[in-house]
């Protein structure tokens, strides 16, 4: 059985992040699944303390729901990140997980990861409201490069552009298709 962890990533509440990731749990079956809403659980910074470089296991000296799901990263096939475009960038959520990545940082091991589950699949996708898309999609592929932490080999980006209220997403159909494709990905 696949394992699928997905992240939302968005501050407020109905948040069009909040309605992909729900939407992507919906339509994946006989998955293991894992879910972060960050704004509702405790998400705490990195602080760069490096016990994680000292230690082949796999430890952060965080305790927070981050360090809880770490041994699921760890094992998953696939990981999807949604956020909000704040200023033209992610949200300091979005940041603030991915930072988190650095406890599988291993420069002796295969792609510098110490993953055990390798070749993942990654997806970040965005919603934004008048920005540039194309560079958002340059910015978001950028990002995903980052992703060697967990040795992801496969990914997705997508824009969800022209969104600012909450919800609103929802009066989308050719997004809520993208949703659903990108689902699918997920899981294949
Ligand atoms: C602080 C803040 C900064 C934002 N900056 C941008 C931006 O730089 N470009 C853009 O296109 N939209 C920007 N937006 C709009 C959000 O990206 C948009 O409302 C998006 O749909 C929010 O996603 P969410 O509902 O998942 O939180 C910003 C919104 C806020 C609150």
């Amino acid at each position: 059985m696949k394992k699928i962890v997905l992240i939302d990533a968005s501050q407020r509440e109905r948040a069009n992040s909040e309605i992909i990731v729900k939407r992507i749990a919906a339509r994946l079956s006989d998955v293991e699944l894992h879910v972060l809403h960050m704004k509702k659980q405790n998400c705490q910074y990195c602080t760069g303390c490096g016990i994680c470089q000292k230690s082949e296991a796999l430890i952060c000296s965080r305790k927070d729901d981050i360090t809880k799901l770490l041994p699921h990263i760890d094992t998953c096939d696939s990981i999807l990140i949604a956020s909000p475009v704040y200023d033209h960038q992610m949200s300091s959520l979005a940041k603030l997980f991915i930072e988190r990545f650095y406890a599988f940082y291993n420069s002796k091991a295969e792609n510098n990861s110490s993953v055990t589950t390798r070749k993942k699949r990654a997806a970040f996708v965005m919603c934004c409201w008048t920005g540039n898309k194309e560079i958002y999609k340059k910015y978001a592929e950028w990002t995903l490069e980052g992703f060697w932490q967990i040795d992801a080999t496969e990914t997705k980006v997508e824009i969800f552009n022209g969104i600012n209220e909450r919800e609103e997403i929802l009066s989308r159909p050719d997004y809520l298709t993208k949703i659903q494709e990108i689902a699918d990905w997920l899981k294949a």
